[in-house]
């Protein structure tokens, strides 16, 4: 860990899980035994395993809530409620005029994901409030209580007295019983999510991104976040007072929050409970929050890895733009594709290979053309070398954030990939300053937030234009993922924190070491990252000299498994994958569709191990990570098959290694396990590993293992 500065619908109940009735036992009673309910003072949910308690309750009308875990106070009395820019608040003066307990218990399936059946498990307490005045105006509040965190939201009824509904503030707040350590990035900063994590005390944190994490002194650790955001405005944390933090809406323009008709509702508000940092790893909450799938065929989704003529660029050895070192050409992709091709990978992703990329394209976007190639990109005979190779090419679509200049071409566009057998784009929004151009007939021309309600529209825009078209999405500089892959499952990936690249050309010294055992915990429990682990030449003084991966090699394929990816890049230059084609093994191997999850270790900062079960088969796969200190780690291997013996294909660090000084420094030994087998896992500073379990017969023989091979 560094140093951080101390600074800146009604349901069908499917009450088929005991626990569930339980608590909808104690939560009927909850409403049965409150004095003239319907003046309401306090109403309760409780979790399907008791160990959570949401308390809603109206003070002098106005709403609030609390939460408990055993007993313990998570969350004081905290506020709800918006104010409006043309109505008197809802925010008060409330009556509760009905309200329902219902328990859901139901498991689905993901089309792809880091586990593939999922329990949705909750008791949900459903409160109509009525104003006491004569507008009489109604607002909703739904509160889901799971095992793993709660989830609430507004719904706001059509009604006489509110048709058009400004939101000019929510007052939502979060009022955590500790000054915990809370792992943050700030909001409202030109890089948008692309900044490293600060750890400070609640009350010392800025305003930031969610999710944000908190570590309480009892180890109990929570993360604040949203689920399915649409047509709404970001939610940023502001904290107010003390350990007090409140709903900061990213506004439009002319300052309002949100803008929109009845009936209308909020994203989901929500507060993840685990007992350790691993609980909030394998907590599907999020997912469930949101709407089943609404694409009817997805069988053309599917989960894979690819290579491209990516880092290259970001390594400043070729350009985007045209000219004699410009990478996208015809020969080159065609050396990318023939690599991919040899070694099972699904796309090819070439990025530069459309108009609109010389001079300042940062600031240029307007003049991006999403289907003009540049003229050495020979494009029909790309798709058609590609498909005879079994590959496909990856489209990139970079805005720069000229989302005017990108929705009028996106229908075509879009058509014109589907024609050519594109079934992956990667889109992209660099733009160094906050704010985005917005033209419209009534307000003219406008500048709006990366992360307000216009932009928020305007990437659902493209999932859906994205959906007709069989494309699945990797989308790069974000809205911050909400779960709205489990609705739109074509929305694979996407960056949203520092990724890879920043080690290519960060003036700050890149990533350091301890930003992938923090991001496990804080930006992947909103969703998956397209993070582009896997460099392996991990210094590059002839392009970059005062830049590096601060990693070792084993621990860029560990990161493979740590990170989820849905679709996950092999980045680095073909050549440097044949100088380690023994290491190179793992990558082919890795697979990026899960059936299960689990964490073996994790310490925000400082460490994690992630063991993940491949979709549909019996392999198991094994990253460890660690930070700038070496550290062995015991893995109990309790999670694989009882009686079963597997031989373990181990990726280490060797002996004398280190980030630092010896990167590149590997061992690949096998042995053979089972399930009552602790492993060590040696990590050097700054380094991983890697393993791959595969179970093997009794006739098999661990001769066969290889010796240790010494890089
Ligand atoms: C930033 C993206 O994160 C990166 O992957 C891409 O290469 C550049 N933008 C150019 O689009």
């Amino acid at each position: 860990m560094r140093q951080h500065a101390l600074a800146h619908n009604d349901l069908s109940p499917l009450n088929r899980h005991p626990m569930s009735r339980i608590s909808l036992v104690v939560c009927l009673l909850g409403l049965l035994f409150a004095p003239q309910r319907l003046l309401a003072r306090d109403y309760q949910a409780v979790s399907p395993d008791g160990q959570l308690q949401l308390d809603f309750k109206l003070e002098d009308g106005m709403p609030t809530y609390s939460l408990t875990r055993n007993g313990a106070t998570l969350v004081n009395t905290s506020r709800l409620g918006v104010t409006l820019a043309d109505a008197p608040a809802l925010d008060g003066n409330f009556r509760v005029v009905a309200s329902r307990c219902t328990c859901y218990d139901d498991t689905w399936t993901q089309p792809w994901g880091e586990r593939k059946k999922v329990r949705n498990n909750y008791c949900q307490l459903w409160l109509k409030l009525r104003q006491q005045d004569n507008l009489a105006r109604e607002m909703i509040v739904v509160f889901r209580v799971f095992n793993d965190g709660i989830g609430f939201r507004y719904e706001w009824p059509q009604q006489r007295n509110l048709k058009n509904l400004v939101i000019s503030d929510e007052l939502t707040e979060f009022n955590l019983a500790e000054d915990s350590a809370a792992w943050w990035i700030p909001a409202y900063e030109p890089e948008r999510y692309e900044y490293l994590y600060d750890e400070t005390k609640v009350s010392e944190m800025g305003t930031a991104h969610t999710p944000v994490t908190f570590v309480r002194e009892d180890g109990v650790c929570l993360s604040v976040h949203e689920a399915a955001l649409v047509n709404f405005a970001s939610m940023t944390l502001e904290q107010t007072d003390g350990a007090k933090l409140k709903a900061n809406l990213v506004p439009w323009a002319d300052g309002t929050k949100v803008k929109a008709a009845t009936p209308f509702h909020s994203p989901w508000r929500t507060i993840q409970v685990g007992a350790n940092p691993g609980e909030l790893v394998t907590s599907y909450m999020i997912l469930n929050l949101n709407e089943p799938n609404k694409l009817e065929d997805t069988s053309w989704i599917k989960p894979g890895k690819f290579a491209g003529v990516w880092w290259e660029m970001h390594l400043n050895k070729s350009t985007w733009g045209s000219g004699p070192q410009h990478g996208a050409n015809t020969e080159n992709v065609k050396r990318y594709i023939d690599f991919a091709a040899e070694n099972g990978f699904a796309g090819v992703l070439a990025e530069g290979w459309n108009e609109g990329w010389d001079g300042d394209w940062t600031a240029n976007g307007d003049k991006f053309s999403f289907t003009k190639p540049y003229a050495d990109f020979e494009l029909n005979e790309l798709a058609r070398y590609a498909k005879e190779k079994g590959v496909a090419l990856v489209g990139h679509n970079e805005t720069a954030g000229s989302i005017i200049n990108y929705e009028d071409q996106l229908a075509d566009a879009f058509k014109l990939y589907e024609s050519l057998g594109i079934n992956t784009l990667k889109t992209g929004y660099v733009k160094l300053e906050k704010l985005i151009k917005r033209v419209d007939q009534k307000d003219g021309e406008t500048m709006e937030y990366h992360h307000g309600q216009h932009m928020v529209r305007h990437y659902q825009k493209v999932v859906d234009e994205a959906a007709k078209r069989h494309i699945m999405l990797d989308v790069h500089e974000p809205i911050k993922p909400t779960g709205l892959q489990r609705t739109y499952p074509n929305l694979m990936t996407g960056e949203g924190a520092r990724g890879q690249e920043y080690n290519a050309w960060s003036a700050d010294g890149g990533n350091p070491p301890d930003h992938t055992t923090i991001l496990p915990f804080t930006r992947l429990l909103a969703g998956p990252m397209d993070f582009t682990p896997g460099i392996f030449d991990l210094e590059y003084p002839e392009f970059r000299p005062t830049n590096r991966v601060n990693s070792t090699l084993a621990k860029e394929l560990a990161l493979y498994v740590v990170i989820y990816s849905p679709l996950q890049m092999v980045p680095d230059l073909p050549e440097n994958y044949a100088a380690h084609s023994d290491a190179f093994e793992f990558v082919r191997d890795v697979p990026c569709d899960w059936d299960e999850t689990r964490v073996l270790h994790g310490k925000i900062g400082d460490y994690v191990t992630i063991v993940r079960k491949e979709r549909d088969g019996q392999d198991w796969y094994l990253g460890s990570i660690t930070d700038e200190e070496p550290r062995t780690l015991e893995a109990r291997l309790t999670f694989l098959k009882p009686n079963q013996k597997y031989l373990a294909t181990i990726y280490r660090d060797a002996d004398d290694a280190d980030w630092k000084t010896e990167p590149s420094k590997y061992v690949i030994e096998q042995r053979e396990v089972d399930a009552q087998t602790v492993m060590p896992l040696n990590l050097a500073a700054g380094g991983g590993q890697a393993i791959r379990f595969s179970p093997i017969s009794p006739a098999e023989e661990i001769k066969t293992a290889r010796k240790p091979a010494e890089r």
